[in-house]
């Protein structure tokens, strides 16, 4: 695992975007993981803005996004794939019929994890997943004691998690208590993991995601398992990090950071 730590949580989305651009650029029908939340959406405005203006190309890309709610189907304006066409796909030259999320209103849902698994596996795999960090430390939706070897299913929310996603729906009690979720194995058959965590209320979690014991406690602890793990954090995120000497000293001298130090 490497740790990427940059100065602003705005630099830092920008920093994320960017390793995906280039990744793109590489190979331009990249297979793609998304992520949620109100981390990620500054890097979604960067690759909208990268396609404006300097005509980065999404025509080939594909992509699977991590989680779903239960119960909320894509015209609801808190389904994952309204966020999604809201803040990239309608703003890119992306081809939605490329797009992938696990159906919140499939009748069987243990067979809707299992298909969503297989549709990732038929495309050839996610090259690079993109994640953010909950509160309880978890990836996607694989709340605490979650099966390092989970593959995508329906899950219990935590009321952790309900709290702080609930606030992003009008009414907050219509907020869903499941979702489907790819599992912690299914992520780390990802070739490429981007995790970006930015501000203070994540720095405790991030330290024992990052730096603690591997627990199913943790899910994002799991992370420490792949061998192509990089963490883009800002400063308040990374306070919590012991080793954040080493980790500036790899990103200062590592050749493979050198085009991302002025970002
Ligand atoms: C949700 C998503 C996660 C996301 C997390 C963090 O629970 N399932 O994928 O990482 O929220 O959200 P935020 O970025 O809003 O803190």
């Amino acid at each position: 695992m490497e740790v990427v730590i940059s100065r602003s949580a705005e630099s830092a989305q920008k920093l994320a975007a960017t390793i995906l651009a280039d990744a793109l650029r590489a190979k331009p029908n990249l297979v793609i993981g998304l992520a949620t939340g109100r981390t990620v959406e500054g890097v979604y405005a960067e690759l909208a803005r990268m396609h404006r203006q300097e005509y980065l190309d999404f025509s080939l890309a594909r992509t699977f996004n991590l989680d779903e709610y239960i119960g909320l189907g894509p015209d609801n304006c808190n389904s994952h794939r309204y966020y999604m066409n809201y803040h990239l796909f309608n703003n890119v030259n992306i081809d939605k019929r490329n797009t992938f999320f696990p159906d919140g209103l499939a009748v069987d849902q243990e067979a809707e994890g299992l298909r969503y698994d297989m549709a990732i596996k038929e495309t050839g795999g996610i090259d690079v997943q993109l994640l953010g960090l909950g509160r309880d430390g978890h990836i996607g939706f694989n709340e605490p004691l979650s099966s390092l070897a989970s593959r995508t299913r329906p899950k219990a929310l935590t009321p952790e998690t309900i709290e702080q996603n609930s606030s992003l729906f009008e009414h907050p009690e219509d907020m869903p208590r499941r979702a489907y979720t790819m599992g912690v194995g299914t992520i780390l058959e990802a070739r490429n993991i981007l995790m970006l965590v930015t501000g203070q209320a994540k720095a405790e979690i991030l330290a024992k995601a990052v730096e603690g014991p591997v627990t199913s406690m943790i899910t994002a602890s799991a992370l420490q398992l792949h061998p192509r793990a990089v963490v883009v954090t800002d400063e308040e995120a990374a306070s919590a990090l012991k080793g954040r000497k080493y980790y500036d000293w790899v990103f200062q001298n590592e050749p493979k950071w050198a085009a991302y130090r002025n970002i």
